[in-house]
């Protein structure tokens, strides 16, 4: 042992006393973040280099301040995201749907397909699309300023480590709702991981203090967005295009029926993520009654 790691132990037990749920994880992140080193390169940490600002940001994580805003990042697929105050912490749940669209964009047969991701926070889904979909040329919606200013760092970001993804990405900002109107019936992936909780949920509070409420929350039963969503896919898919949606554990029913076949969709599925709960629709647009 070192000191670092007799630290690490001490943190995490702090954090698992204060609700943290990887309290482990967390400790030895946070002090690989603050000593520059990779996680599993703790143990060489020398004692003399034990950096004690350690133990402000093991405070800010004991108060429930979430991991990604202490370290500036996140992960998501094969990208390093810039997060932090104003905008939503992209989570592993998005990556599974973000797969699935980048498997169904590779199966299309479209040179250049054209993607429009609504709600895009940090870029995180559309960022991944225009990184492992050769040729993809994607639309990412944000109607929040704040957030339009992470996911315009990430672009820029992303463009200079991965520069086969400079100019395919666009950022709109203003409401889903009406976006993108010079694409009706052109586009080939609708993609959003839009707000889906009801009003009044209870949510821990990484989640309700940090993350931004226009991220969060939707209507009384959590699917104001997902209905508006489904009316901009209806408006933007070409015939045969795939749309892709997110949603809450216990809201696949619920949202299996709204892309019914009487609205036009046909191959509805609801999908899981890596814990087996629903958590996405999917569903082609047939526009046979047109
Ligand atoms: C749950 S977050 C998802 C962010 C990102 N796509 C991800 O998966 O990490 C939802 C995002 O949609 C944005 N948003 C919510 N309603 C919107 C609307 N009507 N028009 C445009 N953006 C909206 C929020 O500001 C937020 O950034």
């Amino acid at each position: 042992m070192n000191l670092l790691l007799d630290e690490v132990a001490v943190a995490a037990s702090r954090l698992a006393e204060a609700g943290v749920e990887s309290p482990r994880t967390d400790a030895e992140l946070i002090a690989a973040h603050v000593h520059g080193v990779s996680r599993g390169a703790l143990h060489t940490v020398p004692d003399a280099a034990f950096d004690p600002r350690y133990w402000d940001d093991v405070a800010r994580r004991a108060s429930r301040e979430p991991l990604q805003h202490i370290t500036g990042r996140a992960f998501f697929r094969y990208l390093e995201l810039e997060v932090g105050p104003g905008v939503f912490v992209p989570r592993q749940e998005t990556e599974v749907m973000t797969g699935w669209a980048i498997d169904a964009l590779g199966e299309m047969d479209v040179a250049e397909p054209v993607v429009a991701d609504l709600g895009t926070g940090s870029g995180a889904i559309a960022l991944a699309i225009a990184q492992e979909v050769p040729g993809a040329r994607v639309h990412a919606v944000e109607a929040d300023p704040l957030a339009r200013q992470w996911a315009e760092r990430n672009i820029a970001r992303c463009a200079e480590a991965a520069p086969h993804t400079a100019g395919r990405i666009v950022l709109h900002s203003g409401d889903f709702a009406g976006a993108l109107a010079d694409l009706d019936g052109t586009v080939d992936l609708v993609i959003t991981n839009p707000p889906y909780i009801p009003v009044g949920s209870w949510v821990p509070p990484e989640v309700g203090e940090y993350d931004p409420a226009t991220a969060l929350w939707a209507g009384r039963d959590g699917l104001d967005a997902i209905r508006v969503v489904e009316r901009v896919a209806r408006r933007l898919l070409r015939a045969g295009g795939l749309v892709a949606v997110e949603h809450g554990a216990p809201q696949g029913g619920a949202v299996y029926w709204v892309f019914a076949e009487e609205h036009g969709w046909r191959g509805t599925r609801n999908h899981t993520d890596l814990s087996g709960r629903d958590r996405f629709v999917t569903a082609e647009w047939q526009d046979d009654r047109t």
